[in-house]
C-alpha cells in the first residue's frame, strides 16, 4: 500500500518541524539567558604538551520553564562527573548529557525543570590542547634573537564562534554577560585579559604557579573575551588623553623593540578623537595592546586586549609604504570597533556590516583628522569607489546584510566586500542626511543600545529620528525601506537622466548596472537620492536629497525650471555620496566635458565626481550604451588636473583595457598614453634630482604614481632618468628614497640593461639582509626582459623555504605579468610549478596570481591553455574559477569593444 494513513500523515507532520527547530538550527534556544560567566584557566606552556585546565560557572536566567539546557563547546575535553547546576545551595541532577557535534551543542537533560525567572549557577570542568589553528586558545612562539631560545605563548582569537572551543559557553553575539576570569600561570608569564590583575596568589599544590583575579569586564559578547600567557616585552607604557586615562600597554617580542609600531603611535590618540566625535567615553580601565608572531587575522579589537598579527607589520610584508598606509588604516578601524562591535553589537552575524562597515568608514575620517598631510582616509574612500563599482557589477555579488547560518557561513562573511560596501555605505548615510543629523544619530544610535546588541533597522531608527530634527528628510519619508534596498540586495542602479532644454524637465530611470548583461534585464531596484549640482551653482558641499527615485517606480519626471537654464550642466550625486552610477543626455555630457576641459577651475566639479565620470563614462563604453570616442574626448581634461585621484582612477582603467590589445593596437595605445602622461610627468621634479627636491608628504604618492605609469610607457626622458638615479643610488646607497621610487629607479635600469646588470642587481637582492630592500628589487627584477635571467630569480625564490623570499616571488611575478614581454613565458613558469605554488601560497595569493595572469591573456587559446592545465588541481580550483570568468569579460569586452576603443585612440593621438 503505498498511501499514507492520515493519522500517521499528521504525526509525520507534528514532528519534522520540532526535530528541525532542534537540529537544523544553528542557533541556541533562548530558554535560558547567560549572565555572569566566572571563568578559570590554568595554562600549562612547559614542556611538549602544552595545554590548559578550566572551570567555568555561568549564572543563568531561566527565561521559560524548561528541563534543558544548551551551550556551545568544541574540542574540549568535559569532565561530566563536576558539571552541576544548583540554585543557590540546591543541586540539580543532571540525567542525561547529548552531544551535537556538527551543531557544537552541550545539552544538560535535568532532573527537575528551572522555572520561568529564576537564576541557577551551571559549573563545568575541561580541559584540552592548545591548538596551532589560531582559532580558540592557541599556541604560539618565537625565537630570541640572541639565545635562539623558543618562547612558547598562548592567546585567544575567539571571533567569530571560537570562544566555545576555549570554555563551555553560549557563543552568539547577543548573549551578553560580564566576567570575572582568572587565570592560572607559571610565574615567568604574564597573564593579560581584558581588565586589570585585582591580585594574586600561589597556586596550593604547583610551585611557582600563580593564580590571578582580573577585575570583571563589562557585559560583552563571547567573540569580544580575550586572554593571553605570554612572556614578551612591553616596549612602553603610554596613558591616553581620554576622560578615563586609558593605559596602554604594547607587547611584542624582544626584537621588534625600537621599531616603528604604528599601533602604539596611534591607538591612544584614536581613543581620544573617536570619544570626542562620539561623546561616550571610553569605558575600560586599561588597553593592552599585542603583536602575537602567528593570528588568524590582521589584528582583533578584543575588548581590553588587542591583538596585532605580527606577520603584517608593515616591515614584514611587501611595499613598505603601502603596507604601512594600510596597517594605519587597521588600527583606526579597531578603535573605532571599541564602539561599533564592542559598545554595540550586531544582533546577528548577518549584520556584520554593521559593525565593519561603521568600523571602515570612521577609521578614514579618524586617519585624515589625525594626520592630515598623508590623506590617507580620502585615498582609502577613493580606492573603495574604485574597487567597488568594478566588483558590484558582477550579477553573482550578495547583498551586505545576508544571513548566515553555520559557522563557516558566518566566517565567510568576512570579506573585503562586506567591508568595503559597508563603509560606502555608512558614508552615504552621512551624506544623505548630513554632518549634524547623522553625528547626532550616531550618537543616540551608541548610547541607546550600549552594552546591548541591535540590528540594521535600529541604526535606520536612530537616524531617521535625527534627521527630520534637522529638517534634512520629512518625518513621512520611510528611511529604513531606502536604506535597506542599498544594504539587503547586491549590486548598484545606473540612473539615467534625459533633459528636455525646452520645458526644463528632467526624466531619470534607473536599472541595475552589470557588467555581464544587457543592462534592462534585471529587475532589481533602489532608493536613490537624488542631488542635483548646477554649473552656475556648483555647490557640492550639499549633498542632502532633494528627491528621490523611487522603488519600484522606475521612471520619474521632474520638473526644475528654477533649477538649470538649457545652457548649463546639470550633475547628479554630488561627492558621489550614494554608490550609483550616472548616463547624461548627448547635451549634458558635451557641457560637462567642455567644462571640465575649458573651465580653469574644472567647472567647480568636485575631485571624487570627476573621477567617477571618467569611470562612469569608460563603463558605459565597456557596455556599449556609450561611445568611447566620448569617454576619450573627457580624459583630454585630464592635461590640467591637478589631483592625484581622478588620474588614478583614468589609468587604473586604461592600464587593465590596454592589456587586452594585440600588439598592432598596444603600438597605438602607448603612443596614447605617452600623450597623455606627458604633462603629468613635466609637472615633477626630475627624477634624477628627486633627492635633492623636498616633495610635500601628500605628493609622495602621486609623484611615485606619476613616475611609475611615466617610465611604464616610457614617457620622454623617464626611463633614462630613473637609470641615472638608480645607478647614483645602487654606488651612493646612502640616498634616502620613497621606495616607490627606488622600485622605479630599479625597474627601469633592469628594463634597459643585459645580464650584467641583472646579474648585479640580483645579487645586491640576495645579499641584502634588509627585507624591505629586498622586496623593492624584486619587484624590479621582473622588470628585466630576459626570461633566463628572470627564470633564475624564480627558481631561487621558489626553491626556498624562507617566507620572505615566497613574498619577493610573487612581488615579481607581479611585476613581470604587468609588462607584456614577459607575459607568456612566465605564463608557462607559473602552469609548469602548479605544485611548489599550490603547497607555498594560499588559496587568495594563488587567486591574485591567477587573476593578474588572466588580466593579461588575449587569446581564448591561452585561456583553454590554462583552464585545461589547472582544472584538476585542488589548490587552483577556486583562484581558476574567478580567472576564467574574468577573461570571459575580457574576451567579450575584445570582441565587442575593441575597434571602438582603438578607433576613439586613433582620433586622440
Ligand atoms: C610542567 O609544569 C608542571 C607544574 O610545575 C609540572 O607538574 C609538569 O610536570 C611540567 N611538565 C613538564 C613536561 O615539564
Ligand atoms: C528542551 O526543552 C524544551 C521545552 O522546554 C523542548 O521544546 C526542547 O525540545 C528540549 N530540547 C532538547 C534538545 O531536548
Ligand atoms: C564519572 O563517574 C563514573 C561513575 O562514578 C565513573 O565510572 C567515571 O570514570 C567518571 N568519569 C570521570 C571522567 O571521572
Ligand atoms: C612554533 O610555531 C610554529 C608555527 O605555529 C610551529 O610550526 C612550530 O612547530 C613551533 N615551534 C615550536 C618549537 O613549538
Ligand atoms: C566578580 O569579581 C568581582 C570583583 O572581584 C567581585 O566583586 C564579584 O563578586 C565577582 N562576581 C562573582 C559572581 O563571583
Ligand atoms: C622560567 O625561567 C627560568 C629562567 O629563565 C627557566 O630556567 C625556567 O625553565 C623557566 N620555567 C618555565 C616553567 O618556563
Ligand atoms: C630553473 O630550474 C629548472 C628546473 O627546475 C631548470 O630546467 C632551468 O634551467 C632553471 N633555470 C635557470 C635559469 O636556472
Ligand atoms: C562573477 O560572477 C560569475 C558568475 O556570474 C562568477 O563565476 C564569478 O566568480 C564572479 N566573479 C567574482 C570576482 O566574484
Ligand atoms: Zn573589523
Amino acid at each position: 500500500m503505498w498511501q499514507l494513513q492520515p493519522s500517521l500523515w499528521i504525526f509525520l507532520v507534528l514532528l519534522v518541524p520540532s526535530i528541525r527547530a532542534a537540529y537544523e538550527d544553528y542557533r541556541l534556544p533562548r530558554s535560558v539567558e547567560p549572565l555572569h560567566y566566572n571563568l578559570r584557566i590554568l595554562t600549562h606552556l612547559n614542556g611538549t604538551d602544552q595545554r590548559f585546565e578550566g572551570s567555568v560557572q555561568i549564572d543563568l536566567l531561566a527565561r521559560e520553564t524548561t528541563k534543558n539546557i544548551t551551550l556551545h563547546a568544541a574540542y574540549l575535553k568535559i569532565d561530566e562527573n563536576r558539571t552541576s547546576v544548583a540554585s543557590g545551595q540546591e543541586k540539580f541532577g543532571v540525567d542525561r548529557i547529548e552531544v551535537n557535534e556538527l551543531h557544537n551543542f552541550y545539552i544538560l537533560h535535568l532532573g527537575r525543570e528551572l522555572e520561568k525567572d529564576q537564576i541557577y549557577q551551571l559549573e563545568m570542568h575541561f580541559e584540552a590542547g592548545l591548538n596551532n589553528s589560531q582559532s580558540g586558545y592557541y599556541k604560539s612562539n618565537y625565537t630570541d634573537v640572541v639565545t635562539q631560545e623558543v618562547h612558547h605563548l598562548a592567546v585567544t582569537q575567539f571571533s567569530p564562534t571560537f570562544a566555545r572551543q576555549a570554555f563551555p559557553c553560549f557563543d552568539e553575539p547577543s548573549w551578553k554577560a560580564t566576567f570575572n576570569i582568572t587565570l592560572g600561570y607559571h610565574k615567568n608569564y604574564t597573564g593579560l585579559s581584558g581588565m586589570p590583575v585585582l591580585g594574586c596568589q600561589d597556586h596550593d599544590s604547583l610551585t611557582n604557579y600563580v593564580w590571578c583575579n582580573h577585575d570583571t569586564l563589562l557585559r560583552t559578547s563571547t567573540y569580544l573575551v580575550a586572554f593571553a600567557v605570554q612572556d614578551l616585552e612591553n616596549a612602553a607604557t603610554e596613558e591616553s588623553d581620554t576622560r578615563n586615562r586609558v593605559i596602554f600597554r604594547n607587547w611584542m617580542q624582544p626584537k621588534l623593540l625600537g621599531q616603528e609600531m604604528i599601533s602604539m603611535e596611534m591607538a591612544p590618540k584614536l581613543l581620544s578623537f573617536y570619544e570626542n566625535l562620539f561623546q561616550i567615553n571610553f569605558p575600560l580601565a586599561k588597553v593592552d595592546q599585542l603583536t602575537v608572531p602567528t593570528h588568524r587575522f590582521t589584528a582583533m579589537e578584543n575588548w581590553g586586549l588587542v591583538t596585532y598579527n605580527e606577520e603584517r607589520l608593515p616591515q614584514n610584508q611587501g611595499d613598505y609604504q603601502t603596507q604601512k598606509d594600510g596597517f594605519a588604516r587597521t588600527v583606526a578601524h579597531e578603535y573605532a570597533h571599541q564602539w561599533f562591535g564592542n559598545l554595540v553589537t550586531m544582533k546577528w552575524w548577518n549584520d556584520l556590516w554593521l559593525k565593519e562597515g561603521p568600523s571602515t568608514y570612521f577609521g578614514y575620517l579618524a586617519l585624515d583628522a589625525l594626520e592630515p598631510e598623508w590623506s590617507r582616509g580620502e585615498r582609502f574612500i577613493a580606492r573603495d569607489l574604485a574597487n567597488f563599482f568594478s566588483k558590484d557589477s558582477n550579477a553573482t555579488v550578495p547583498a551586505i546584510s545576508k544571513d548566515a547560518k553555520d559557522p563557516a557561513e558566518v566566517l565567510g562573511q568576512f570579506t573585503e566586500y562586506v567591508y568595503e560596501k559597508g563603509s560606502l555605505t555608512t558614508r552615504m548615510l552621512h551624506k544623505l542626511v548630513g554632518e549634524e543629523a547623522f553625528l547626532q544619530g550616531i550618537r543616540s544610535f551608541l548610547g541607546s543600545y550600549s552594552f546591548t546588541n541591535a540590528a540594521q533597522a535600529d541604526l535606520w531608527k536612530s537616524l531617521q529620528k535625527a534627521a527630520p530634527q534637522n529638517e534634512v528628510i520629512s518625518s513621512e519619508f520611510n528611511l529604513s525601506r531606502a536604506m535597506d534596498s542599498w544594504t539587503l540586495q547586491g549590486g548598484y542602479p545606473l540612473v539615467t537622466l534625459i533633459r528636455n532644454y525646452k520645458t526644463g524637465e528632467v526624466t531619470l530611470n534607473q536599472s541595475r548596472f552589470l557588467q555581464e548583461q544587457e543592462v534592462d534585464k534585471d529587475s532589481s531596484c533602489w532608493w536613490v537620492p537624488l542631488r542635483f549640482v548646477r554649473q552656475m551653482l556648483p555647490d557640492f558641499d550639499q549633498t542632502t536629497p532633494q528627491f528621490w527615485l523611487e522603488c519600484p517606480l522606475n521612471t520619474k519626471v521632474l520638473n526644475l525650471p528654477h533649477l538649470t537654464s538649457p545652457d548649463e550642466w546639470i550633475l547628479l550625486n554630488p561627492q558621489v555620496a550614494t554608490i550609483f552610477r550616472v548616463n547624461y543626455d548627448e547635451l549634458n555630457w558635451r557641457l560637462i566635458i567642455e567644462s571640465l576641459r575649458y573651465d580653469p577651475q574644472s567647472g567647480g566639479i568636485h575631485k571624487l565626481n570627476r573621477a567617477q565620470l571618467l569611470d562612469d563614462l569608460m563603463a558605459l563604453a565597456a557596455v556599449r550604451l556609450q561611445k568611447y570616442d566620448k569617454a576619450f574626448d573627457l580624459l583630454e581634461y585630464l592635461e590640467k588636473e591637478q589631483d592625484f585621484l581622478p588620474w588614478l582612477r583614468a589609468i587604473g582603467i586604461l592600464n587593465r583595457l590596454g592589456a587586452l590589445l594585440r600588439v598592432e593596437e598596444a603600438i597605438k595605445f602607448k603612443n596614447y598614453m605617452q600623450k597623455l602622461l606627458l604633462p603629468l610627468y613635466n609637472r615633477f621634479p626630475k627624477l634624477s634630482d628627486i633627492a635633492e627636491s623636498k616633495l610635500a608628504i601628500k605628493d609622495i604618492p602621486f609623484a611615485n604614481f606619476a613616475y611609475s605609469q611615466a617610465c611604464h610607457y616610457h614617457v620622454a626622458d623617464c626611463t633614462e632618468q630613473a637609470k641615472i638615479l638608480a645607478i647614483t643610488h645602487r654606488n651612493g646607497g646612502q640616498l634616502e628614497l620613497p621606495s616607490d621610487i627606488q622600485k622605479v629607479a630599479y625597474c627601469s635600469l633592469l628594463d634597459e640593461g643585459g645580464d650584467a646588470e641583472f646579474q648585479e642587481i640580483f645579487k645586491l637582492f640576495q645579499n641584502s639582509s634588509n627585507g624591505s630592500q629586498r622586496r623593492i628589487l624584486a619587484s624590479a627584477l621582473g622588470c628585466i626582459r630576459n626570461f633566463e635571467n628572470f627564470e633564475q630569480f624564480l627558481n631561487y625564490t621558489l626553491k626556498s623555504d624562507e617566507k620572505l623570499l615566497s613574498d619577493c616571488h610573487m612581488l615579481a611575478v607581479t611585476t613581470a605579468l604587468d609588462r607584456e614581454h614577459l607575459v607568456s613565458q612566465t605564463e608557462n613558469y607559473i602552469l609548469s610549478h602548479t605544485k611548489p605554488l599550490g603547497e607555498k601560497f594560499k588559496k587568495k595569493e594563488l587567486t591574485g596570481l591567477l587573476l593578474n595572469l588572466a588580466a593579461n591573456l588575449q587569446t581564448s587559446e591561452e585561456i583553454d591553455r590554462l583552464e585545461a592545465h589547472l582544472k584538476d588541481i585542488k589548490e587552483f580550483n577556486e583562484p581558476l574559477q574567478k580567472a576564467l570568468h574574468q577573461s570571459k569579460m575580457n574576451q567579450k569586452w575584445r570582441k565587442e569593444c575593441t575597434s571602438d576603443f582603438i578607433e576613439a585612440v586613433e582620433k586622440h593621438l
